[in-house]
C-alpha cells in the first residue's frame, strides 16, 4: 500500500512561495538566480520565464518598453547564446509557436537546421556502413546543420516586432564587450566537457583560457560574439546565409578534423518554413505545438489523447495508477513516434492519422488495466501511403534552452531552442558555437529491411523531440510551457500539462514536481523522497524502473486571473513580469 501522506508531502513540498517578480537591474547573475529561484511570480502585464537570469533580464527590458513577446525573444536569445552557450545559440535552431492577441491565430514557425544537400544517409555510418558512436559523429564538422536561429529572429521581428531591430541585440552586444559572470551551471558544463571543448584551439581559447576551465563567476568577454551581434544589427541575419561569415562557417565545417559537407549553397537556399500548428482537444482546451519535423506536440498529443479517457484527476499525483497510465500512454506513443515522424517534406507522415478519435480510442482501450502493458508496439494509423517504415534508431541526449514569453498586448510566444549536445560540434565562429544538429538523425538508414523514416536525406531537417506549447481554452492562451531535454522533453511537458491542468497545481509546483519519464523502455523516476517510494510501487505493477537525476529545465507562464510564471529550479531559470 503506498503511503498517501508522505507522497502528498513531498508533493507539496514543490509548491513555493509567491511574490512579485519585477525587472531589476542585474549585475551578478549567480545572486540573481540564487535570489528568484524556485519562486512562483505573479504579474499582470507581462512576464518572460528563461534559463538564465542576464536573458530573461534582457527580454524584460524590452517587454517594460512596450515590445512585443518576440522583440522579447530576440533580445533573450541573444544574451542565451552568450550566457548559456552549452545550450542554444546563433548556431542552432528553434521552433517558436506565437498567439496573436488581435487575431486570435496560432502561427508555428519551424527553424529548424538543415542537412547540407550533399548529405547521404551514410553521413553517420563509418565505410562498412557501420553507425558512428555518438561522439565521433557529434564533433567536429560533420553533425553541423544550416544554422537557422538567426533567421527565425528576423522572420519573428517581420511579422510581429515592434522596436527596432538593432536595439534589441544591444544588450546582449553589451555583455559580450563588457563581460559577463559565468554561472554555475555553465562553469560546470565546461568542466565536465573539457576534453572535448580542447579539441578546436579557438573553442579551447574562449572556454579553456590557458588550459584552465572557466569558473563560476569570473568575467568573461567575448569579443567576436559582440562584433557579430553588431553587424548582425545593421545587416540582418543575411550574413549568416552569404559574405564572410557564412563562408568562415563553411570553412570551419569542411576544415574540422571530423569534416563536414556543408556548402554556400546551403546557407543561401536556407528558409524558415510555417507548419500548421498541431492542436489536440484535451478536457476541452486545446494543447498546440510544433509538428512535423518536430515530433513534439503530436507525441505529447497522443500522450494526453491516450488518458484522457480515464480520470486522472481524480486518481491525482499520488496514486501509481495515474502513472501507469501516463507511463505505457508515453510507451504506445513513443512507439509511433519512432515508426512514423520525421521531416514531413520527405516521408508521408500520418498526421491526422496518428490524432484520429477512432486510432487514439484503440489505442487508449490498451491501458484499461491495472498492470503495465507487457508489449508495446507501433500501430497503424490510418495511412494514405503503402510505405511501411522500419522503428528510429537516433541517439537523443538531452541539452536545449526553453523561453516562454507574454506581452503586455496579450501575446504569447513559446519558443524551444538548440544546439543539440552539450556546446553542440564544439566548433566556433564570430564567437558562437555551431549546432550539431544533424545527429538528431537516425545513423542507420534501414532496419530489418525497412527504411527509416528519420535517416539523413539531403536538405532534409532532422526529427526533434522539441515541444513548445501554448494551451488555449476558448481561443485564448492558459499555459505557455516548453522545455529542454532531448527526447524526454516530450514526457516532462506532457506530465507539466497534467499536472497543472489535471491535479490543479500551480505552475511553479507542477514545473518543480518529481519528473517521472518513460520514452518506450524503462521508467526514470527522478531521485527523490517522491520517487523513492513510487519507484517499487511501479516495480510491483510491472515496469522496470531506474531512479536517476533528471534535470529538466521547464519555463512556463499559466494565463488566467493575471500572469504567473514558473522556472525550473534543476537548472538557472528565473521569470520576471509586472
Ligand atoms: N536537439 C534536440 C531536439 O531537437 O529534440
Amino acid at each position: 500500500m503506498i503511503h498517501m501522506k508522505f507522497l502528498t508531502r513531498s508533493l507539496l513540498a514543490f509548491s513555493l512561495a509567491i511574490g512579485p517578480g519585477h525587472a531589476e537591474p542585474i549585475t551578478a547573475a549567480n545572486a540573481l538566480i540564487a535570489k528568484h529561484q524556485g519562486r512562483s511570480v505573479t504579474a499582470d502585464n507581462w512576464m518572460i520565464s528563461a534559463a538564465n537570469p542576464l536573458a530573461v533580464q534582457a527580454g524584460a527590458d524590452v517587454l517594460a518598453r512596450g515590445g512585443s513577446a518576440a522583440d522579447a525573444m530576440i533580445a533573450a536569445q541573444a544574451v542565451l547564446g552568450l550566457v548559456e552557450p552549452q545550450s542554444s545559440g546563433l548556431g542552432g535552431g528553434a521552433f517558436l509557436v506565437w498567439y496573436d492577441a488581435a487575431s486570435g491565430d496560432l502561427t508555428t514557425l519551424d527553424g529548424r537546421e538543415t542537412a547540407p544537400l550533399a548529405a547521404t544517409p551514410r553521413l553517420f555510418q563509418d565505410k562498412d556502413g557501420k553507425p558512428l558512436s555518438f561522439f565521433e559523429a557529434v564533433v567536429g564538422g560533420r553533425s553541423v546543420g544550416v544554422p537557422a536561429t538567426p533567421l527565425l529572429m528576423e522572420e519573428a521581428h517581420k511579422r510581429w516586432g515592434k522596436l527596432a531591430w538593432a536595439g534589441l541585440l544591444e544588450p546582449a552586444r553589451k555583455l559580450a564587450a563588457d563581460g559577463f559572470e559565468v554561472s554555475k551551471r555553465m562553469a560546470k558544463s565546461v568542466a565536465w566537457d573539457a576534453a572535448r571543448l580542447a579539441i578546436a584551439p579557438d573553442t579551447a581559447a574562449y572556454f579553456l583560457p590557458e588550459g584552465a576551465a572557466v569558473q563560476a563567476g569570473d568575467l568573461l568577454k567575448n569579443p567576436a560574439y559582440a562584433e557579430t551581434l553588431e553587424d548582425m544589427a545593421q545587416n540582418g541575419a543575411s550574413i549568416f546565409y552569404s559574405g564572410p561569415l557564412a563562408e568562415a562557417i563553411v570553412s570551419r565545417v569542411q576544415n574540422a578534423a571530423n569534416p563536414g559537407v556543408l556548402d554556400m549553397v546551403d546557407l543561401a537556399i536556407y528558409r524558415i518554413k510555417e507548419r500548421p500548428p498541431i492542436c489536440v482537444d484535451y478536457h476541452g482546451n486545446q494543447v498546440c505545438g510544433m509538428g512535423p519535423p518536430s515530433s513534439g506536440a503530436l507525441t505529447v498529443g497522443q500522450i494526453l489523447k491516450l488518458v484522457e479517457p480515464y480520470d486522472l484527476a481524480s486518481l491525482g499525483a499520488d496514486d501509481p495508477q495515474s502513472w501507469r497510465l501516463i507511463g505505457d500512454a508515453s510507451r504506445l506513443a513513443f512507439k509511433d513516434r519512432g515508426r512514423y515522424m520525421a521531416d514531413s517534406d520527405y516521408v508521408p507522415v500520418p498526421v491526422q492519422g496518428l490524432l484520429d478519435d477512432g486510432y487514439m480510442a484503440e489505442r487508449s482501450a490498451l491501458l484499461d488495466r491495472d498492470t503495465a502493458l507487457p508489449k508495446v508496439t507501433a500501430g497503424t494509423p490510418e495511412y494514405d501511403h503503402a510505405a511501411l517504415w522500419g522503428d528510429d534508431m537516433s541517439i537523443e541526449l538531452p541539452s536545449t534552452s526553453h523561453i516562454s514569453i507574454v506581452d503586455s498586448f496579450g501575446n504569447a510566444l513559446s519558443m524551444t531552442t538548440t544546439i543539440e549536445n552539450i556546446f553542440g560540434s564544439r566548433l566556433m565562429v564570430g564567437g558562437f558555437l555551431l549546432n550539431n544538429e544533424l545527429t538528431d538523425f537516425s545513423f542507420s538508414s534501414h532496419r530489418n529491411g525497412h527504411p527509416i523514416a528519420n535517416r539523413v536525406e539531403p536538405g532534409k531537417r532532422p526529427r526533434s523531440s522539441m515541444s513548445p506549447t501554448i494551451v488555449l481554452r476558448d481561443g485564448k492562451p492558459i499555459l505557455v510551457i516548453g522545455s529542454p531535454g532531448g527526447s524526454r522533453i516530450i514526457g516532462f511537458v506532457a506530465q507539466t500539462i497534467i499536472a497543472h491542468l489535471d491535479w490543479g497545481m500551480d505552475i511553479q509546483a507542477a514545473i518543480s514536481m518529481p519528473r517521472l519519464v518513460n520514452r518506450s523502455g524503462t521508467y526514470e523516476v527522478e531521485a527523490g523522497d517522491f520517487g523513492t517510494v513510487m519507484a517499487p510501487e511501479l516495480e510491483a505493477i510491472g515496469f522496470e524502473v531506474k531512479l536517476k537525476k533528471i534535470t529538466s529545465g521547464l519555463h512556463g507562464i499559466a494565463i488566467g486571473d493575471g500572469l504567473k510564471g514558473g522556472a525550473d529550479p534543476r537548472r538557472e531559470g528565473i521569470v520576471l513580469g509586472d
